[in-house]
């Protein structure tokens, strides 16, 4: 668990990142606020994830503060998916419900509108499952989504999780208890046949 919680803590680091050929994931920073709060304007993000609506600046900066708390339990984990090289957010992902008992944790993730259909999210899930495992020594994750989330579930197929059914009324999401499809992703599965393996890892 030492090992797994100095990692965690070392994504705090300015250095460092997971990387591929065009994506970088980071840690958040103050100065990701505006384009922050710009993409959480985004109906969809608003009705798939429990980010609040409407989203305000002082939404923003609690979510920051609260991370360092989060990481420290060694609770959550939550990345900037940003550009390579530069600053421009695409979107946002992270590791929830950490369990160090079971060594089990859940992804949960979101693109910028404009960012969509790029196969961001997907690479992303790809580069955070492949240093969980490595780097937390987790025995394996799990994606929750809506049945109705056509995209989401692409997601997580598109990056080797397999869904292994539906939990009914599973979770309350903005006040309305929810089915959930689960998929999940295990160290040995067979890495998807795309270009979504990290080519590198820094920091
Ligand atoms: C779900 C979401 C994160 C997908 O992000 P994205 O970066 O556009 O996804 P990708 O480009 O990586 O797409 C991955 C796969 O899904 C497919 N896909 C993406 N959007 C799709 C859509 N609307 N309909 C069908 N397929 C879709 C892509 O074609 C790709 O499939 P492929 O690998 O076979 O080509 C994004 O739509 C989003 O932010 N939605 C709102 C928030 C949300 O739903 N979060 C998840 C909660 S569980």
């Amino acid at each position: 668990m030492s090992a797994a919680r100095d990692s965690l803590l070392a994504t705090t680091d300015p250095s460092w990142r997971l990387a591929d050929r065009e994506l970088w994931l980071r840690a958040w920073r103050s100065a990701d606020v505006p384009q922050l709060v710009a993409a959480c304007q985004d109906p969809a993000i608003a009705r798939w994830t429990r980010v609040p609506t409407p989203y305000s600046e002082t939404d923003a900066s609690a979510f920051l503060l609260a991370q360092g708390a989060e990481l420290a339990a060694g609770r959550e984990l939550h990345l900037a998916v940003v550009r390579a090289g530069e600053d421009e957010l695409l979107g946002s992902i992270g590791l929830a419900a950490l369990d160090w008992g079971n060594l089990t944790a859940e992804i949960g993730y979101w693109a910028a509108a404009p960012a969509r259909g790029h196969g961001i999210t997907r690479r992303a899930v790809s580069l955070l499952s492949a240093w969980a495992f490595d780097a937390l020594g987790l025995a394996r994750l799990e994606i929750l989504v809506s049945p109705e989330n056509r995209s989401s579930r692409r997601v997580a197929a598109a990056a080797g999780f397999k869904r292994e059914g539906r939990l009914r009324s599973y979770r309350d999401l903005k006040g309305k208890r929810r089915d959930y499809d689960i998929f999940s992703l295990l160290p040995g599965d067979p890495a998807p046949t795309s270009d979504a393996r990290p080519a590198s890892t820094a920091g």
